[in-house]
């Protein structure tokens, strides 16, 4: 992992410190610390609100389904200079069965809709889960500025 950039970090960004998300606030303060940073990493409304809207629903999952989790956000650099965002939202809860399943519309196992892991799915350029029984459940999401 490259070292954080100190300008970054003066402006509240790609710290990668962990958000831990244990009790109802921390969801909105996890929604206020990615919008920071994708403001920070330049990205226009639209792609703010669809990296917040996905960062929301795992930062749910973890919370309601997970026993709660941390999230951390890092800028990262891609090919020709993009820049974009890589979110971790981690438990140690019951781990996803299936994830295959988990991810289709309407899914839940809760009394959710079940559109959170999918729709989060579709929002970011790159997602990532990986979970088992037991141990738990990392979900790692990037999206690129354009
Ligand atoms: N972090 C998690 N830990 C355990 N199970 C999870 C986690 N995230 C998602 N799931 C499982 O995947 C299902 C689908 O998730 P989602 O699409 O967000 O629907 P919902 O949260 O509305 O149930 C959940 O009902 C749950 O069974
Ligand atoms: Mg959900």
């Amino acid at each position: 992992m490259r070292p954080a950039d100190p300008a970054a970090v003066e402006r509240g960004a790609a710290t990668g410190h962990p958000h831990a998300v244990r009790v109802e606030q921390d969801l909105l303060a996890a929604r206020h610390a990615v919008r920071a940073a994708a403001v920070a990493a330049g990205f226009d409304l639209v792609g703010q609100t669809k990296i917040i809207t996905a960062a929301s629903e795992l930062v749910r999952n973890a919370y309601v389904h997970g026993g709660g989790g941390v999230m951390t956000i890092e800028e990262t650099t891609g090919d020709g200079g993009r820049t974009g965002l890589r979110l971790v939202v981690s438990d140690a809860g019951p781990g996803i069965r299936d994830i295959d399943a988990a991810l289709a519309d309407g899914f839940s196992t809760g009394a959710g809709l079940g559109h959170g892991l999918g729709g989060a799915r579709r929002l970011v350029d790159d997602f990532h889960v990986e979970s088992a029984a037991g141990v738990g459940t990392t979900v790692t999401i990037v999206r690129w500025n354009r």
